[in-house]
């Protein structure tokens, strides 16, 4: 609701109005201060509650020292050297090169009691406008995103325009993730120094090596310790993320659009939105910035799930299992094999399409191949929803091959960095190299974006697809339309698609796969339904790409296939009980050809098909935990319900360990003073290959009770797990009352 009291406006340059009240807004343990009386809004404090009263801001100015500017430097909304701020400033613009140096006043500061703030400051002198929008979500995830208005008569250039936060002295270390294909999300640690610690992304697209999450905290600062400040940018184009510590000691960290040489030029009147930034404040270490992100997640009433309350179903995606080969016996054979199991959804990947029999040709015929397919997809369809299963189709709407009727007839639809493409699929004209043996297709050009969107819709309503596998396998190099840089333009296109398909089609689900994890952020989550985490299914990488994925993705988001015994893109060989509860933490799937499934592999893959159904809604609904595990050859995570009734836990060893045994390992994150039953329910306690003991610790076999308190401060003694295996523990709430041996376990779900 809008509150009027704080709907105030002031013009500091002509020295009457009163400046507006503090922006003091508080949720779930973080706060965010911004002061305006200095006629700027100033970042006072972004991070831990500072308690109800909104605080004496004298106690929060900072003195003038020597040799500096005659009045304290403003920290502000939009860092700006007229301010005197000589860190990097928030706003680079300009008009031909002149009005380069803002001076952005207050206009309007209006707050509503639900946590939201709208900030309006203006440069007359400059002649823009930069409204900003807050908001701090129920769970403490704080989002925060620009308009930069051209008020001027003439062009203004924005070169870049940053969204920032302060952070607390108290950090001194620096945590972001980086990646490459099949090795996504790996995190790497770096001392905070002064200077700028800067992750661009030059992709186009996220990239594979993109920082999900950047973040800044007390020294040593792990999973569940520590204060840590973490941002994250909602974009799938270019980007930076910094953490940016000025000589005067303060350091903040942001995000900003990355933009290409003269990318956004507005004429009059016109306007530039950044992406959002998300952040995240925790003094409980990484989960607490996991937990944020979760709520903020799950919160959304176009969540899978939410309004459906419709679980996530059991993906079998055909692509590992027979690549390009698509003939429809072996297909059906799939099918058939997939229902056995217990399979609810089977997608067909790649290689259905016109003149696709590799990755050469066909990205662009987005006709079903009449010699492939010579009734159609339907005999496959049917066979698919007639075993009950949901069907699935791989698209990569993106892209197009050289090789294809519709560069043929369009070779000027390809993007690239010429102005005027000339004749032929190259004539002329320098394209960018070649990626996979595909160009980009220039959606900003209108008609090759309605194409794409007339064949998608057709698609859709020719045939029963209830799911969409959008993939996009390449960079975005020297993205171009009509001789200027588009990535901008390219990403705002394809988020435009997306958004007009879900809205003819309400019922599809979309995933976002980019040659695996390439475009995972929270732009493109906004408008599908989960994202494809690697094309690594090897579960010994996934422990680790999950892991970092699920710092702010929520494991119903993250598909997590099953893999073949060997791996397919690391030559590993694992037992069928780790590659199972390595992806039991996600939208869990089978990605293998289990057609020649022995009858005991059979069986235990149903069964792992069974727990992952029986716990699903907790793994999807639940808190993340991770362990600051010691030994660094053991991890364990665990998903809890929130009322503290029941949780699952892995502990996975990914090495072998120094120690003979692992010892006490704790189960955190349980009410301290209930009492729990713990089972071991995969593998199985006598397993040989999974276990390497001579006897297992003596609760293993039957489970055991305790009281969270125990689990947690004291941990049970774990069996020695060969390296490259998991055990997955089940804990159950069991009644207080019950004179039996601690009562029966209590289920909720
Ligand atoms: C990309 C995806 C894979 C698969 C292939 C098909 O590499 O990441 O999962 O869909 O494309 O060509």
């Amino acid at each position: 609701m809008h509150n009027p009291d704080l709907d105030l406006a002031a013009d500091p340059q002509a020295g009457t109005a009163t400046p507006p009240a503090p922006l003091y807004l508080r949720r779930s343990g973080t706060a965010l201060l911004i002061d305006f009386s200095t006629g700027e809004p100033a970042l006072l404090h972004f991070g831990a509650d500072l308690g109800p009263d909104l605080p004496d801001l004298s106690l929060l100015r900072d003195p003038v020292p020597h040799s500096a500017l005659d009045t304290p430097v403003t920290l502000g909304l939009v860092p700006q050297a007229s301010s005197g701020w000589r860190g990097r400033p928030g706003l680079r613009g300009h008009r031909s090169g002149r009005a380069f140096s803002p001076r952005l006043r207050l206009a309007s500061a209006a707050v509503n009691d639900v946590g939201s703030a709208v900030i309006v400051q203006t440069d007359p002198d400059a002649g823009i406008t930069v409204r900003t929008e807050i908001r701090l979500n129920d769970g403490g995830l704080l989002q925060l995103r620009h308009r930069l208005a051209n008020d001027g008569p003439d062009e203004y250039t924005v070169e870049e325009l940053a969204a920032v936060l302060p952070v607390g002295r108290a950090a001194t270390e620096i945590l972001d993730l980086t990646g490459r294909w099949c090795r996504e999300s790996h995190p790497q640690r770096l001392p905070l120094h002064q200077g700028t610690w800067v992750r661009s992304g030059r992709h186009g697209r996220t990239g594979h090596d993109a920082s999900l999450l950047l973040a800044a905290g007390t020294g040593g600062f792990g999973y569940r310790h520590g204060q840590v400040w973490a941002v994250h940018l909602g974009w799938s184009g270019n980007h930076e993320s910094f953490v940016d510590t000025a000589g005067d000691g303060r350091t903040v960290i942001g995000a900003s659009e990355l933009l290409g040489s003269a990318e956004i030029t507005l004429a009059s009147t016109e306007h530039y939105d950044t992406p959002w930034l998300f952040a995240a404040y925790s003094d409980a270490g990484l989960d607490g910035i996991t937990e944020a992100f979760y709520a903020w997640f799950r919160g959304r009433p176009h969540h899978p799930g939410v309004a459906s309350g419709k679980p996530r179903p059991v993906v079998l995606n055909v692509w590992e299992a027979v690549y390009f080969d698509h003939r429809l016996p072996a297909l059906l054979e799939l099918a058939d094999a997939a229902a056995s199991l217990g399979v609810e959804r089977y997608v067909l990947d790649d290689g259905w399409f016109r003149g696709r029999r590799n990755d050469t040709a066909g990205l662009g015929d987005w006709y079903v191949d009449e010699q492939l397919w010579p009734d159609g997809l339907s005999p496959l369809i049917d066979a698919v929803t007639g075993h009950g299963m949901e069907f699935g189709l791989w698209v990569e709407p993106e892209m197009v091959n050289e090789d294809s009727d519709l560069v043929r007839a369009h070779p000027d639809w390809i993007a690239g960095p010429a102005a005027q493409p000339g004749p032929g699929a190259s004539g002329g004209v320098r394209l960018p190299e070649r990626w996979r043996h595909q160009q980009v297709l220039d959606l900003v050009n209108p008609e090759a974006w309605q194409y794409i969107y007339d064949r998608l819709d057709a698609l859709l309503r020719e045939n029963r697809i209830s799911y969409l596998k959008w993939d996009q396998n390449r960079d975005l190099t020297e993205m171009g339309h009509d001789g200027r840089p588009s990535v901008h333009a390219q990403t705002m296109a394809v988020y435009r698609l997306l958004d007009a398909l879900r809205a003819a089609h309400p019922g599809v689900e979309i995933e976002s796969c980019s040659s695996g994890g390439a475009r995972v952020d929270l732009g493109i989550l906004e408008r599908t339904d989960r994202v494809w985490g690697s094309d690594c299914n090897d579960a010994l990488e996934r422990q680790t790409i999950q892991r970092w994925t699920g710092m702010v993705v929520p494991p119903e988001l993250v598909g997590s296939h099953i893999g073949p015994t060997t791996s397919h893109t690391t030559a590993r060989t694992h037992d069928l009980s780790f590659r199972a509860i390595t992806a039991m933490f996600g939208h869990f799937g089978l990605e293998w050809d289990v057609r020649g499934l022995d009858a005991a592999e059979h069986t235990e893959l149903a069964h792992a098909i069974a727990l992952y159904k029986e716990y699903r809604s907790l793994l999807h609904s639940g808190r993340m935990v991770r362990a600051d595990e010691p030994d660094p050859a053991l991890r364990l995570h665990g998903v809890l319900a929130h009322d503290g009734s029941e949780a699952l836990y892995a502990l996975v060893s990914t090495a072998t360990s120094f120690a003979e045994v692992p010892g006490r390992v704790c189960l955190p994150g349980l009410q301290p003073d209930r009492r729990y039953r713990v089972e071991a329910v995969y593998p199985a306690p006598d397993d040989s290959h999974a276990f390497i003991q001579i006897a297992p610790p003596p609760w293993l076999s039957a489970g055991v009770e305790a009281s969270g308190q125990f689990l947690a401060a004291s941990g049970l003694p774990m069996p020695v797990l060969n390296p490259e295996h998991g055990i997955l523990l089940a804990v159950r709430r069991v009644h207080d009352h019950d004179p039996a041996s601690g009562g029966h376990p209590v289920r909720n779900s």
